[in-house]
């Protein structure tokens, strides 16, 4: 059996293109950046610096907008969701959920997305996307983790730092959020959250900090407060950690009604409010008359905004504006899909994790099957609803969560019609959309039974799930479809397109013989499932958060305080398990293929230096052989995770490294890593800073944070 995989280079030829089709001008340095903007800004009176501050109001014809300035002009720019891609328009990709890209594991991948987002932005006029999302899956119930990156800040930094660089080289600016701690739905207006110095700067700062080297021109203030001051008015998260700290010399916009005044807001380092006028506008510039607020805060303001415009060179290529969030129907035509659904399509079946499969189930060959049944109200969409308002009444299949971070889609492949159109016409299909009829699954070679959990964003709710879900259970009565078809048919095999994680009690039903865990696979959702299923792509999609036995397992909950504090501190999930013992019922990183990789020969060198301050630096080079010794070619996710000395007080093993490598039946290839300061240090809190803490580390090489195959000591 030949299986065509999805490989590397595949990837590599399909970024190249993305590449030199839309590299059309090169983005400026930050300081080559602020001289131009010095030149505009400084011919600016206080009434026009205040206006480039400014948000229009709510219900304009982009998510949020500013107003222009003449002699000297400025234009009026245009933000507009989401970090999925451009929402509230036709003629767009709706493509693979940040958590899917995450479970890719592939860094090309992530940044193939980030460049395609980029260029639909721009294509439609749009200066601003509000994204990436960078807040954890730290419960796995939150309501909007779905949008991110799960549940490990090294995963994390990948995601956002390779997504902001594509959409930039697009001359996009991109907006980092949420600024910061906000990993829960529930009372994120009203809420205040703690975690101590360490665990904001190892977690949660990191995926900011690397955004920031990556020249990201925006960062998004959160809802919530952080130690009882809101994050859009935090003198301490802004101005000491954002620009002072992380030297971030881009602008802070608040999020959508997160101002709450305006000289708090702006001597605390808020740059633009989002999206009325309400406190800036003519309040600020009274402030700036009656000394409350300093001309040169205004100056510094505004040259934030300005300067970020002509890094991402904004200034040379300014497509109309053509989108209309009022009335999409009266946006401009412009369609910009390219042939992006080839990468979702990709990325849908690259980010499909495989997590049961008896006795070589999977692959599928069509030719050897007569008849198949297809049940579960998730395989197919209601064409009435499936685009509804912010997705927000999606019950039948799921493609994206619900809230301001979706994007319509142009149409919507189900699994009926993907699995049907890969199986051909000599397979007989039963289908059942109902949740609660299991007479479709008898009699068939195999019953394929689907079922979904969904989440979004607070604003809307469905049922009495009002953004973080009430529990890890699937909805629709799932788990009794699946044990009901799986006591019917000896060969059941459960597809599960979920936000985050759920409780499996049917796992080790021994008529389930596959599991596939496709998550939120977008526009192309059942053509990509069908590539797994018949093996046209050899799954690689890896974990990008624990899933657990049970609810109680799990590291955090939400929390319905009016205080929330990280109590876990830095062994948030895979590293709680870790720690407290606990064994997952899928961990971290977890993926099957439909070969076998072996591991062998890890090599490691360790340098340590000095830095021009006189503190230990250190480089750490590994590289460890990778041999395809299974029956077909594959891309293996190698992972390297770091223990660092026990006088650190780290949790056990972090993640600091992974690669996708595509071998060929029986073909070895190396794989290296290279871990520097970044990636050795920790955040010491006396003095405060990063140190490479000394003695003896650990290097442990995988295929999950539970399937460890090798073991390199090293001392710094
Ligand atoms: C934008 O500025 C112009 C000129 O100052 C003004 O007439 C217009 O009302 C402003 N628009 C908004 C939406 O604030
Ligand atoms: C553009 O979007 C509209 C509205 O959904 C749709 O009718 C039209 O077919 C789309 N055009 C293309 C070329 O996809
Ligand atoms: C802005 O100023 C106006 C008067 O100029 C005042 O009525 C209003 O309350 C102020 N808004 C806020 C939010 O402070
Ligand atoms: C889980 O939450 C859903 C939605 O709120 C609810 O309908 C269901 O009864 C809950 N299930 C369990 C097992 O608590
Ligand atoms: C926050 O506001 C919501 C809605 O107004 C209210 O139900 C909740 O009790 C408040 N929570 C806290 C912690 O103050
Ligand atoms: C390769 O790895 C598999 C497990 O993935 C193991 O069963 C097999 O013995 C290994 N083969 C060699 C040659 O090391």
């Amino acid at each position: 059996m030949h299986i065509p995989s999805l490989s590397t280079t595949s990837f590599t030829l399909l970024l190249a293109t993305f590449s030199l089709a839309s590299a059309k001008v090169v983005t400026l340095s930050w300081e080559e950046a602020y001289s131009k903007a010095e030149i505009l800004v400084r011919q600016m009176s206080l009434e026009q610096k205040v206006t480039i501050t400014t948000g229009t109001g709510w219900g304009g014809i982009c998510s949020g907008s500013t107003n222009c300035t003449s002699n000297p002009d400025f234009p009026s720019l245009c933000l507009q969701d989401s970090p999925l891609g451009v929402r509230s328009t036709y003629n767009v990709t709706s493509g693979v959920s940040a958590i899917n890209a995450a479970a890719s594991f592939d860094k090309q991948a992530i940044r193939a997305r980030g460049d395609y987002m980029g260029k639909e932005f721009r294509g439609k006029g749009v200066h601003i996307q509000l994204g990436p999302t960078m807040n954890y899956m730290r419960s796995p119930l939150g309501g909007r983790a779905w949008e991110s990156g799960g549940e490990d800040p090294y995963l994390m930094v990948v995601l956002s730092a390779e997504t902001v660089k594509g959409g930039q080289d697009n001359d996009v600016i991109c907006s980092v959020k949420h600024f910061l701690l906000n990993e829960q739905e529930l009372n994120r207006m009203n809420s205040s959250t703690e975690a101590d110095s360490r665990t904001m700067h190892e977690i949660y700062l990191w995926p900011f900090v690397r955004c920031v080297e990556a020249g990201v021109g925006s960062v998004m203030c959160s809802y919530n407060e952080i130690d009882g001051t809101y994050a859009c008015e935090n003198d301490y998260i802004l101005n000491t950690v954002l620009k002072g700290e992380l030297g971030f010399k881009g602008f802070v916009m608040s999020d959508w009604g997160a101002t709450q005044s305006t000289i708090a807001s702006v001597n605390g380092g808020l740059d633009m409010t989002m999206p009325t006028p309400e406190y800036f506008g003519k309040n600020l510039t009274d402030a700036v008359n009656a000394n409350k607020v300093s001309e040169e805060r205004a100056t510094d303001m505004t040259m934030r905004i300005v300067a970020a415009w002509y890094k991402v060179r904004q200034d040379i290529d300014s497509p109309a504006v053509a989108i209309n969030s009022v009335d999409q129907d009266k946006a401009p035509y412009v369609n910009v899909q390219e042939d992006h659904h080839k990468l979702v399509r990709e990325m849908g079946a690259a980010s499909n994790v495989l997590l049961k499969n008896v006795k070589n189930t999977f692959p599928i060959n069509p030719k050897n099957l007569k008849k198949v049944a297809i049940i579960g109200s998730d395989s197919a969409v209601d064409p009435r609803t499936f685009n509804c308002d912010m997705r927000a009444c999606t019950s039948t299949h799921l493609a994206q969560g619900w809230g301001f971070g979706t994007v319509s889609f142009p149409y919507l492949i189900d699994p009926l019609t993907g699995l049907k159109d890969a199986f051909g016409e000599g397979v007989v299909v039963q289908s059942s959309l109902s949740d609660w009829d299991l007479e479709a699954a008898k009699d068939t070679d195999y019953a394929f039974v689907f079922a979904n959990a969904n989440s979004g964003e607070e604003i809307q709710f469905i049922g009495d799930t009002a953004g973080d879900r009430n529990n890890l259970s699937l909805w629709n009565n799932g788990d009794n479809l699946i044990k009901a078809v799986a006591d019917a048919n000896k060969n059941t095999i459960v597809v599960i397109h979920s936000v985050g994680p759920v409780l499996m009690p049917w796992a080790d039903h021994p008529n389930i013989k596959a599991i596939l865990w496709p998550g939120l696979a977008g526009q192309k959702s059942g053509n990509s499932l069908a590539d797994i299923v018949t093996g046209k792509v050899n799954p690689s999609g890896r974990l990008p958060y624990t899933i657990a036995k049970q609810e109680q397992d799990h590291s955090a909950g939400i929390s319905k305080e009016a205080v929330i504090v990280y109590e876990e501190k830095l062994l948030m999930e895979y590293k709680w398990f870790d720690h407290a013992k606990i064994e997952p019922l899928f961990p971290f990183g977890y993926g099957l293929s439909y070969t076998k990789f072996n591991y062998s020969k890890l090599e490691v060198k360790a340098t340590t230096s000095l830095d021009k301050d006189n503190k230990k630096d250190a480089i750490v080079e590994a590289s460890i052989s990778i041999r395809n010794g299974g029956p077909v070619e594959g891309a293996e996710i190698v992972q390297a995770y770091l223990s660092f000395p026990n006088s650190a007080g780290s949790p056990p093993k972090q993640l600091r490294g992974f690669e996708k490598i595509f071998l060929e039946k029986g073909e070895r290839g190396i794989v290296d890593f290279k871990l520097e300061k970044t990636e050795l240090s920790i955040w010491d809190t006396k003095p405060e800073s990063w140190v490479i803490p000394s003695g003896q580390f650990k290097l442990h090489i995988g295929a999950s944070s539970r399937d460890i195959r090798k073991v390199a000591k090293f001392t710094l």
